[in-house]
């Protein structure tokens, strides 16, 4: 399972590269303006800071909502650095950006993704991602996991190539549900992975050997 931290802050971005678990980040315009990176420019820049501190894939959504936009945007995204993956919204156009995307070997990420439906054309149009939103499912008392599961069911029905990034996620449990159904990513806050760290019997455990260790010396 790869990990993605799910932020535009690079403070966080860094000290989840420092861990050494880190795949990739995500990113939207929402977390980018939650750092207060405001206007064209400062996001393309940003979006450079964060290739230069991680090794693995980062996403960089457009903001158009037409084909020829998209194409123009993306194209411009991919430029950036050789680990930027466009991030396209599910809506019709952004079916056909992601096909104009595959054929030109420019890796994609579907966003906004809420059924197995939009998975399945996603992945038929050669999404190199889709982004499951499961905490604001989970938001509308509908199971989000539950949807990981469907999409994984149907991209082994056919073999798609297609990985399933469980985006959302708000918290350590989404992490390991996800894990136990196969999601192939997970993009979460740096809580969501450094509670997977945590027990109180480890903690315990490890007081106890330092205070035996103590007694012997
Ligand atoms: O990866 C998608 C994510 O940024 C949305 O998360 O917590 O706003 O639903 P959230």
């Amino acid at each position: 399972m790869k990990f993605f931290i799910d932020t535009a802050n690079l403070e966080q971005i860094k000290e989840a590269q420092d861990l050494g678990v880190l795949d990739g980040v995500t990113t939207n315009p929402s977390l980018m303006a939650k750092e207060g990176i405001t206007g064209h420019q400062n996001i393309l820049d940003h979006y450079v800071k964060i290739c230069n501190i991680v090794d693995g894939d980062v996403s960089a959504e457009v903001i158009s909502t037409d084909f020829e936009g998209m194409v123009e945007e993306g194209e411009a995204l991919a430029k950036l650095h050789s680990q930027i993956v466009v991030k396209i919204p599910m809506i019709l156009d952004g079916i056909k950006a992601i096909k104009y995307f595959s054929n030109k070997g420019i890796r994609t990420n579907c966003t906004l993704i809420f059924s197995v439906g939009q998975a399945l054309i996603a992945a038929k149009a050669g999404a190199t991602y889709v982004s499951p939103f499961i905490g604001r499912l989970d938001d509308i008392s509908t199971d989000g996991l539950n949807l990981i599961s469907e999409i994984a069911n149907v991209y082994d029905n056919y073999a798609f190539n297609t990985q399933i990034l469980a985006a959302s996620i708000r918290h350590t449990m989404h992490v390991i549900d996800c894990a136990k159904i196969g999601a192939d990513v997970m993009t979460g806050p740096l809580s969501s992975i450094k509670g997977l760290i945590n027990h109180p019997l480890t903690d315990i455990g490890l007081e106890k050997f330092l205070k035996d260790y103590k007694k012997g010396n």
